[in-house]
């Protein structure tokens, strides 16, 4: 089992471990985004980039990975240059919450209730209205979603929730 198969990252005692998105819901992410070539999409705990890599060959104009482990973001560069989209993506080896959001045009998050919580003031302060903010499988505590996309996978139901700024924290 290579060692990049799990990985737990720790802030103010909370634990998120490395769980990739899965290949299947790319396509599905991509869709909800209704990405184009205005775009800024930002992945927020970004693993190894498979998502924001995704977002740059469907049109982003850049894309911003954003992640602590330092292997998994060498990960996702090595990622980007074999998908020759290296020059279209800025990767970040930091916490999340000292990275500035307000150029996003689209926020990627697959992490947990509790961090999609804390992060939310962050969310609030910083995004411009009209902002897609999607989370997988876990929802922002007190947001409204604009629309859920469930999908059936071998072993569980995955729910992506698609958020707009200025309506969906009203
Ligand atoms: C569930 S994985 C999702 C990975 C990727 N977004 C995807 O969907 O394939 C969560 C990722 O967030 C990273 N992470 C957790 N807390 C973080 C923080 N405070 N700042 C930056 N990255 C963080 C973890 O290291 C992990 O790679």
């Amino acid at each position: 089992m290579s060692n990049l198969t799990w990985s737990t990252t720790y802030y103010s005692g909370i634990r998120v471990p490395w769980v990739p998105t899965r290949e299947e819901l790319l396509d599905i992410v991509m869709r909800l985004a209704n990405i184009n070539s205005d775009d800024v999409f930002y992945d927020l705990g970004c693993g190894d980039g498979r998502v924001v890599i995704k977002a740059v060959k469907e049109g982003a104009k850049k894309g911003v990975c954003v992640e602590l482990n330092s292997t998994l973001i060498e990960k996702a560069k090595e990622g980007a240059k074999a998908a020759n989209v290296l020059d279209k993506i800025v990767f970040i080896n930091d916490d999340f919450f000292n990275v500035e959001l307000k150029d996003a045009t689209v926020v990627y998050m697959y992490l947990l209730t509790s961090v999609n919580k804390a992060l939310k003031p962050k969310l609030e302060a910083e995004l411009a209205n009209g902002t897609r903010v999607i989370t997988l499988d876990f929802e922002i505590p007190g947001w409204k979603p604009i629309q859920i996309v469930e999908v059936s996978l071998p072993m569980r139901t995955a729910r992506l929730y698609l958020y707009i700024k200025g309506i969906s924290d009203k």
